[in-house]
């Protein structure tokens, strides 16, 4: 939440800054602004509420200069309004210093009305300018900018990413993080702070991850990393491992339409290096099969498309590795008095590798004793560096709000990591699942290439549709949850989605003639049972005038006489099933938002990567 992006070197940086935030626009499309040390050596700011296009046509019209100092924020809105007084930057100190910042000052209200009491005015409505007003106020005292922003910190409580520069000191932009994100981008005479590698991966992709509660100074020629106390400390360098192409739209309609065509390369990609002579062996997990010996619980723990993510993980960690398995949200995890301890291993998945949720779920799971594994897509990311394990998904950057390849590469990273700890606890019986993993990427293919027009022709005919269900049973259960949620989050429609077995214990109540019902259908070749009870629940929907689309492996023919739609997907094992599942769904809630003219890749009041609670 809130793209943060910083410059200096010898280009001018107001372009670096604008595509910097481009790249980052996801994080919060509410307002955005920068401010640039210009030639003559004053600071120059331009805020527009609106997305970045806004401050992109004004820079136009009035370009800041050639100044190379400069700093940018794009904004998801927290305290006050997207309004232009309320976008960021925020200036003090007679407008020479400016500040731009991610996160929540929780002791914003305090320092406020300290600062009110000694005659401080204030613009705007948001915590980022007290912290503002704050660093003006020190650096008063001693026109250091870096012990003043050093002080600032100290006194800060809550989430936040800060980055601060004065006209005084062209050259120099100092930042600080804690519980929010925030990267070094190492160039040739010339540095980049930025929120993730997205900022800065055209011009490097050689990166410094900063820990939590340190500050950052970054010259072109120099970057120098403190705790809060002012002691150096070593960042941990890495190296991008995808280009800057890999985050454009290309030829696309859209960022989510490439990635829900991305899927097959995806799946290849988190599967690749991982299955050796027959076996899953995860080479991150080599050395840490204490991870998975004498533990009696799995908490997998995740928000929104990557908690459903990990219910189809729960199914196969207990298949597996036959352990007890629980799927917590995080953010009720730490909020009651869970049952855990040095017995338990908690499983964080996270795509942006940020979510504060997730975050502070794996802290505290630490703070009890647990063993802390994470799925991650993000490089440098802080969920990872919380964790004593990471498996990253390799998905490559996500950049559409709605999570679609990084949805199946997660699953695909549990379904690893289940065959990897079957085998570590010797619970893995049958190794044909370590066999169809190879085959996965071909069979998303071959979804897309089927029933790409299909499902779209279909969404277009429901464009006014006001509410649409989605059912399923087993592992297709966490499929239909996903599914309701992509339509409601791109499309803005009601949807729903239920275990198919709840229905007759409230939610068929709100079935009558004409409502849309998606049902995903498990194979009759793995479970003749599940099949013939979700076939049941299709009757029961059918005798009360539902219109059934139905999600059903190729050659299922028991559901045709009661499906108005059949969406064919191939032959796969129980657990595989999710990943073909799914594509159907995320191209109806696509299509389906297309078809409304709404902008799948930004929907309202969303941003992706939730960097605050
Ligand atoms: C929905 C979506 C969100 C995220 C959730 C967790 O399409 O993308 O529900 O899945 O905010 O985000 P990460 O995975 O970055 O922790």
């Amino acid at each position: 939440m809130c793209g943060i992006v910083g410059y200096v070197g010898p280009r001018p940086s107001q372009d670096i800054l604008i595509a910097g935030l481009a790249r980052l626009e996801y994080r919060g499309y509410d307002s955005a602004g920068i401010a640039v040390i210009d030639e003559n050596g004053d600071l120059g700011m331009r805020k527009k509420a609106g997305k970045l296009s806004m401050l992109r046509d004004s820079l136009a019209d009035a370009p800041l200069g050639d100044g190379t100092t400069g700093i940018g924020h794009t904004r998801w809105a927290t305290h006050g309004g997207p309004t232009d007084v309320n976008a960021h930057p925020h200036l003090a100190a007679d407008d020479k210093l400016a500040v731009i910042h991610n996160g929540i000052i929780e002791n914003f209200s305090a320092l406020r009305e300290d600062l009110l009491s000694d005659g401080v005015t204030f613009l705007s409505e948001t915590d980022t300018e007290v912290a503002a007003a704050l660093l003006g106020r020190e650096y008063a005292k001693s026109g250091n900018l870096q012990d003043a922003f050093q002080n600032v910190v100290n006194r800060l409580e809550g989430a936040f990413t800060l980055l601060a520069m004065h006209e005084d000191h062209p050259g120099l932009v100092v930042g600080a993080r804690r519980n929010s994100p925030l990267v070094i981008g190492l160039g040739e005479g010339e540095n980049f702070l930025g929120s993730d590698v997205a900022a800065f991966v055209e011009h490097t992709r050689k990166a410094l991850a900063i820990g939590q509660d340190q500050i950052v100074s970054i010259t072109p020629s120099e970057v120098t990393v403190t705790d809060f106390s002012g002691s150096p400390v070593e960042a941990e360098p890495f190296d991008v491992s995808w280009d800057a192409a890999a985050a454009e739209k290309g030829g696309w309609s859209s960022f989510m339409a490439k990635e829900v065509a991305e899927q097959p390369q995806a799946v290849a990609n988190t599967i690749l290096g991982r299955v050796h002579d027959g076996q899953v062996v995860i080479p991150e997990l080599d050395g840490l099969d204490e991870l998975f010996i004498g533990i009696n619980r799995v908490i997998i723990t995740a928000c929104g498309t990557a908690s459903y993510a990990a219910l189809v993980g729960k199914y196969a960690i207990e298949q597996w590795a036959r352990v007890a398995t629980d799927v917590e949200l995080a953010h009720e995890f730490r909020y009651r008095d869970p049952v855990i301890g040095d017995d338990t291993l908690v499983i964080s998945i996270s795509q942006s590798g940020e979510t504060m949720d997730t975050l502070m779920a794996v802290k505290y799971a630490r703070e009890r004793g647990a063993r802390t594994l994470s799925i991650c897509n993000t490089q440098g990311a802080t969920i990872p560096r919380e964790s004593d394990a990471v498996v990253y998904t390799h998905a490559g950057p996500e950049v559409a709000v709605a999570s679609t390849k990084a949805f199946s590469a997660q699953i695909t990273a549990l379904l690893l990591l289940g065959l990897h700890m079957g085998r570590v606890r010797q619970t893995l019986t049958d190794d044909s699942a370590v066999a169809e993993l190879a085959d996965l990427p071909d069979k998303i293919a071959s979804v897309l290439e089927k029933e790409n027009d299909h499902v779209a022709q279909l969404a277009g005919w429901m464009a006014d549709t006001r509410s649409v269900l989605f059912l399923g049973r087993h592992v297709g259960y966490p499929i239909a949850l996903e599914g309701a949620l992509k339509l409601k989050e791109i499309s803005y429609i009601h949807a729903e989605g239920f275990a198919a077995g709840e229905l007759k214990h409230g939610p068929i109540a709100l079935i009558e003639p004409g409502q849309p019902v998606f049902v995903i259908v498990p194979s009759p070749r793995h479970s003749a049972l599940i099949h013939s009870k979700v076939v049941s629940n299709i009757q029961e929907i059918r005798a009360r005038g539902a219109r059934v689309i139905v999600i059903a492996e190729e050659g299922d023919a028991a559901v045709l006489p009661f499906a108005d739609e059949v969406i064919h997907i191939p032959l796969a094992g129980p657990m595989f099933e999710p990943v073909l599942a799914v594509v159907p769904l995320q191209i109806f809630a696509m299509a389906l938002a297309t078809a409304k003219g709404l902008d799948v890749d930004q929907p309202r009041n969303l941003a992706k990567s939730v960097t605050v609670e």
